[in-house]
């Protein structure tokens, strides 16, 4: 286990202080985009159009230009006179900023309204005339496949159907001959619905553009603001707006599980709208334009898995339609257009393995959004996860003993994993076991024969998943083809007393705090001492931002090297200030002292003081230190869920009795915040496993685009989620430590869908795709009982 190495007042790693940023959040203070306010702002609400696939014929502006406040009517035409009307996804596809000629899914932007308020912007909207003509929408990405179906993107040379590509890892011979051979094969066709991230705050921007100094100042709620101010120069480079006249600041962020990572198109109008009128323009979204304007998942999954009839797994191949709406717009690396998909493994050790996706263009938003995990991550955990109990089902073994019996082991890590993965540590058994014993598996076991017996419905659900999350590394990974690392910046004030600056921007998780806890831990000074920034572009050094949980994995290991250059500099400082040579001064977290003569020590403060005022001479004055944290390898988290849930025959009314979540990510900087990042994770969670997902109709239309159909589970829908840890602390991680924040969400709906359909096994249902609700359960209940 892991013991502290400083007292609760330095408050380094292992400490569970409070969030020094709550108190902000806590009384009211948070300043989130929509609270800047800025002179002579102007609002612009977006026109959206009400069909899914649709010609436009004309755009009116008149009767909106009428109404005294609204100044402007933005359309496509409008921004194609500065080729400005469409812009690059950040998978390298092309997205319509506004269309000129045609719309692809239903509340796609048409135009945009400029008012001198947000109540006459919207009156604007509504007078805008869009005479549309109506096409019939693609929905079905099976469908999009088909000969005779309409091309969706004729703008896009040399595309003649709607294939967008192809990608495959693996050895497909060998694997489909493994299968072959195998003793037993189980194979089922999993679906991961459409959801949306549906965080708290939504979508905004206020851009700012003074054509004195020509700078633009732009506030966004973005979970990579340097990445995103890059992006933005190269789009817009052509009309003026060069890199180092763009200002971005994220401030604080309600959320974003993947959501603010990309470019929407209302920033791209709100900068355009203020570089054109030279006054700030604000755009926040409403919930539904939030809702029905992105989505995560929609991965349509084939999976096969070969086992010898003991139960020892040999192959797996997994085949995938990925519907991508009418543009690939998922912020995935380059080289992974799949995003770590290819993780699809599991915790499991076995030879043979193929993974393959094909992606199709629909009537339907784009998307992609890694939602809360590591690009496609929780798709992967979902298909291997539910075929591992689908095989223990199928054999009639326990699905503990099956995973123990495949388990990787912890003396073979490093593990290479057949689809090409250096997994770094794990004790997979560990975690497993503890799980089983803080749940009480075998008790369980007991009473779930019992009630089978007396005819009633109680399932038990294991999830044991590998995770893999903290990119970089650099040489892999990317954005739009900038290299992925992250950086971290300290000063170190001459009082001792420390400012610290990340490329990284938190939307919640606490970085305030941990960053400061990891530099007191290294430093020794005080954790409160630190103060720590992010998501300024103009004072944080260059970073890739907050997603797929690599803060921890990419920054965090930046802070604590950039301190350990700074503890060596204050090493020759405080040998100056203590008159002995270098080589006879001993570190010991905050202070330096003479080998062998204890009493003869400086602390962190007073060598601090000292590279201000006392150094030694020909040293560079100052102490401060940058580093730039590029990783050798990805972290691999892992956990082991159980969930045991009872079903009432009657209603397919779902409760879930227990749900125990044992994490191990390696070592834990602060486990309030670590246990607080795992409770909001597994109720995002549950979230898709019985409650959320976007539904259509065949028109294109969106059926659940308001909260009141869009079930976002509160805490009256969330268990009692009980947690606990293993430490495998990771070899290559300057802290032993791994990213946690999306393994919640990754490994909670394999396990409670497992547990509704062991809950239902004895009905003969084998499987049940994501979301399983009450009137699904009721459905396959009937459909069972009619077929028996
Ligand atoms: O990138 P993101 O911040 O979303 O994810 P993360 O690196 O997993 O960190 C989420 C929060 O948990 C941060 O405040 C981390 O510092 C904290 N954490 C921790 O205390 N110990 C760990 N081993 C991992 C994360």
């Amino acid at each position: 286990m892991f013991s502290c190495k400083t007292s609760p007042e330095v408050g380094g790693m292992g400490h569970s202080v409070k969030r020094k940023e709550d108190a902000r959040f806590l009384h009211g203070k948070g300043n989130y985009t929509d609270d800047v306010k800025l002179p002579g702002m102007l609002s612009m609400v977006m026109v959206r159009s009400p069909y899914a696939y649709a010609k436009i014929k004309s755009i009116n502006k008149e009767k909106a230009l009428a109404i005294d406040g609204v100044l402007a009517v933005i359309t496509g035409e409008d921004l194609a006179q500065y080729n400005l009307h469409w812009m690059p996804t950040l998978l390298s596809d092309t997205q319509m900023v506004l269309p000129t000629d045609t719309v692809m899914h239903q509340s796609q932007e048409v135009c945009a309204v400029i008012a001198t308020d947000r109540y006459i912007a919207v009156d604007g909207a509504e007078a805008v005339d869009v005479q549309y003509e109506p096409m019939q929408a693609i929905v079905d990405p099976f469908k999009a496949l088909d000969d005779d179906a309409p091309l969706l993107r004729p703008d896009k040379e040399g595309q003649k159907d709607n294939h967008i590509y192809h990608w495959e890892r693996g050895d497909k011979a060998k694997t489909e001959a493994a299968i072959a051979a195998a003793d037993v094969v189980v194979k089922e066709r999993i679906h991961l619905p459409r959801i949306h991230v549906a965080s708290i705050e939504t979508c905004g921007v206020v851009a700012s553009y003074d054509k004195d100094t020509e700078k633009m100042l732009i506030y966004l709620t973005s979970q990579a603001p340097h990445a995103i101010r890059t992006i933005l120069a190269l789009v817009a480079g052509h009309v003026g707006l060069s890199e180092e006249k763009i200002r971005i600041i994220a401030p604080d962020i309600g959320g974003g599980f993947g959501g603010k990572v990309p470019v929407y198109p209302g920033y791209v109008v709100a900068i355009a709208a203020s570089f054109l009128i030279g006054k700030p323009v604000k755009w926040i979204e409403d919930r539904s334009e939030n809702l029905v304007n992105g989505f995560a998942r929609d991965y349509h999954m084939d999976c096969e898995l070969a086992a010898t009839k003991d139960g020892k797994i040999q192959a797996f191949k997994v085949s995938t339609l990925a519907d991508h709406g009418y543009t690939d717009s998922s912020a995935n690396p380059s080289k992974y257009p799949t995003g770590m998909f290819s993780i699809c493994t599991g915790s499991y050790d076995y030879e043979h393995a193929f993974a393959e996706l094909d992606a199709v263009y629909t009537n339907k938003a784009p998307g992609g959004v890694a939602y809360r995990c590591s690009f496609r991550v929780t798709e992967a955990v979902h298909a291997i996860e539910r075929m591992v109990d689908k095989l223990a089902a199928e054999l009639q073994m326990d699905p503990a003993e099956i995973r123990f019996k495949n388990f990787i082991k912890k003396d073979q890590f490093p593990y290479a994993s057949p689809l090409g993965w250096s997994y770094d540590s794990g004790d997979y058994d560990a975690t497993l076991k503890k799980a089983m014993e803080m749940v009480g598996y075998d008790d369980y076991k007991k009473e779930q024969a019992e009630k089978r017996a007396q005819g009633k419905l109680m399932g038990i659900g294991l999830c044991t998943f590998t995770e893999v999350v903290g990119a970089g590394p650099s040489k892999d990974f990317d954005i739009l083809g900038i290299a992925m690392f992250d950086s971290a910046e300290i000063r170190v004030h001459p009082t001792g007393k420390a400012m610290a600056r990340f490329g990284t921007k938190s939307q919640g998780q606490g970085h305030e705090t941990t960053y400061a806890q990891i530099l007191a831990e290294e430093l020794g000074i005080p954790y409160t001492d630190i103060e720590i920034e992010e998501g300024d572009t103009d004072t944080a050094p260059y970073g890739l931002g907050t997603y797929a949980s690599r803060s921890t994995p990419t920054a965090g290991a930046a802070a604590a090297i950039a301190a350990r250059k700074l503890k060596d500099k204050g090493k020759k400082i405080a040998a100056h200030l203590l008159e002995v040579s270098e080589e006879d001064i001993e570190w010991e977290v905050g202070k330096y002292f003479v080998k062998g003569a204890p009493e003869k020590s400086k602390t962190i403060q007073d060598v601090a003081f000292a590279a201000y005022t006392n150094f030694p001479p020909g040293m560079e004055p100052g102490f401060e230190a940058t580093h730039y944290y590029d990783p050798p390898n990805l972290t691999f988290p892992n956990g082991a869920y159980i969930c045991v849930v009872e079903v009432d025959e009657e209603t397919g009314a779902i409760d879930v009795k227990r749900f125990v979540a044992i994490d191990d990510c390696g070592n834990i900087i602060n486990p309030m915040i670590v246990e607080g990042q795992v409770h909001g994770g597994l109720t995002q969670g549950i979230a898709p496993a019985m409650y959320e997902g976007i539904e259509y109709d065949d028109e294109g239309n969106v059926l659940n685009g308001t909260l009141m159909d869009y079930l976002v589970p509160t805490a009256v829908e969330s268990p009692h989620w009980e947690t606990g840890h293993t430490i495998t602390p990771s070899p290559h991680h300057p802290l032993g430590a791994k990213g946690v924040a999306e393994s919640p969400t990754v490994g909670a709906p394999p396990a409670i869908a497992n547990a509704i359909i062991d809950a239902l096994y004895p009905l003969g249902i084998k499987h049940l795709d994501i979301p399983i609700t009450p009137a699904k359960v009721w459905e396959a209940i009937q459909e069972a009982k009619a077929k028996a």
